[in-house]
Parts: C-alpha cells; sequence; structure tokens
C-alpha cells in the first residue's frame, strides 16, 4: 500500500477500507469506515486537503487532487467527498465538493468550486464546470454538463446500492491473501 507523508502530515485511513496496494495517498487525505479506493487511484492531498465519508469508492484509474489557499482564494478548493459516493473508473475530481448518495459515471471530470448536492447521477464522460452546482435528485450529462430529467425511482434506488456492493466487495478483497 501507497501511503505518504508531506510535511509530516499522513493520510489518516480508518482500519474498515480498502486501498489497493497500487494506489498512491499522498499528506491530508481522511478516509472514513469502509471506504474502497480500487488500483491505480492517485489521491494528493498536498496543497489543501482531501475528505471522503463513509462507505464511497473510488474507482481505477482515478484523480483526486485539490488547489492551494491564496490571497484571491483564502480556502483554496480541498476535495471533499460525502457518503455513499461511487466514483466510477478513471474519474478526474479536483477541488470540488459531493454531498452523499452520488453516481459519478466513469470519465467524469469535475472542477474546482463545484458542489453536486444529495442524490445526483452524474452520466459517464460528463464535465462539471468550475463553481457549478448539480441539484439535487437530477440526472445530469454531457460536456459541460446539462440537467436531463429527475432521477428515476430504479436510478435513486442504485446510487445507495452501489455503494453497499462495493462495501461487500472490498471486504471480500481484504479476506484475500497473496
Ligand atoms: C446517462 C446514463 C445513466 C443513461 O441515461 P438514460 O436516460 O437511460 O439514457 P439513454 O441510454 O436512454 O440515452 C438517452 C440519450 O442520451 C445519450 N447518452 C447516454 N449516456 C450519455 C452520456 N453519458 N453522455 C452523453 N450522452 C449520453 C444517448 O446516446 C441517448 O442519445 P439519443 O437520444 O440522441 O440517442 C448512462 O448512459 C451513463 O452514463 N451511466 C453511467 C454509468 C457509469 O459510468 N457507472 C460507473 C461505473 S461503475
Amino acid at each position: 500500500m501507497s501511503l505518504r507523508s508531506y510535511k509530516n502530515i499522513k493520510p489518516t485511513i480508518s482500519d474498515s477500507c480498502y486501498i489497493d496496494e497500487s494506489a498512491v495517498i499522498v499528506g491530508k487525505v481522511e478516509c472514513a469506515d469502509d471506504v474502497s479506493i480500487w488500483p491505480l487511484v492517485a489521491a494528493r492531498g498536498d496543497v489543501n486537503y482531501i475528505k471522503i465519508g463513509a462507505r464511497s469508492n473510488i474507482q481505477d484509474g482515478t484523480v483526486l487532487h485539490v488547489t492551494r489557499v491564496s490571497e484571491s482564494n483564502p480556502e483554496g478548493f480541498p476535495l471533499i467527498i460525502g457518503e455513499d459516493v461511487t466514483v466510477g473508473h478513471k474519474c478526474m475530481l479536483h477541488g470540488c465538493t459531493l454531498g452523499n448518495r452520488i453516481l459519478v459515471g466513469m470519465g467524469a471530470i469535475i472542477m474546482d468550486g463545484a458542489v453536486v448536492q444529495d442524490d445526483v447521477f452524474i452520466g459517464g464522460g460528463s464535465l462539471v464546470p468550475p463553481n457549478k452546482t448539480l441539484e439535487s435528485g437530477y440526472l445530469y450529462v454531457g460536456n459541460p454538463v446539462k440537467q436531463v430529467r429527475p432521477l428515476k425511482e430504479s436510478e435513486s434506488a442504485f446510487l445507495s446500492q452501489s455503494a453497499v456492493n462495493y462495501v461487500k466487495l472490498k471486504n471480500e478483497y481484504l479476506k484475500e491473501v497473496v
């Protein structure tokens, strides 16, 4: 497992997390209970912090990073991911804030200052521009993303189910002995 310190700050990882050996997690990164981090994820909490809420999963090849504080932006842009969030393969989440029960489709890009409210489904390959807010309960797709329609019941249910599936999957991986 590659957990590295930056300026003497080490990632804080709950014991129930699964962190794939090939993932790289640096500095001020906090992973709450049952978080899973899949192969080749890079999470760099150096010039600001990253927080990942309980039961969220960050899938293969995703990049997580942040923006430093400055005079014009005294908080900078940390990266905050809520609970039960599924981040698909090869996404780029940079300095944005995600609520709870969200699916970020594979290959999506979410930029600084964007806010994704609870219970949102973002289609694969979408781009969420800086400072945009995605409203709770909707499907968004496209580059730049547009609100397409309210979520179907099955999609809302899937948001939580996906997190449950990934907690089960990471528990299986934790039992593997190489
Ligand atoms: C957006 C999504 C939820 C499908 O929504 P849907 O309403 O069922 O969409 P449909 O398949 O009926 O397609 C409707 C239209 O949207 C288009 N479309 C579908 N997904 C799209 C996407 N991600 N981006 C842009 N357009 C998309 C379709 O081509 C279709 O266009 P058309 O009407 O011109 O033919 C799905 O395609 C998607 O992106 N899922 C994300 C899956 C994922 O990444 N999971 C994480 C990995 S575990």
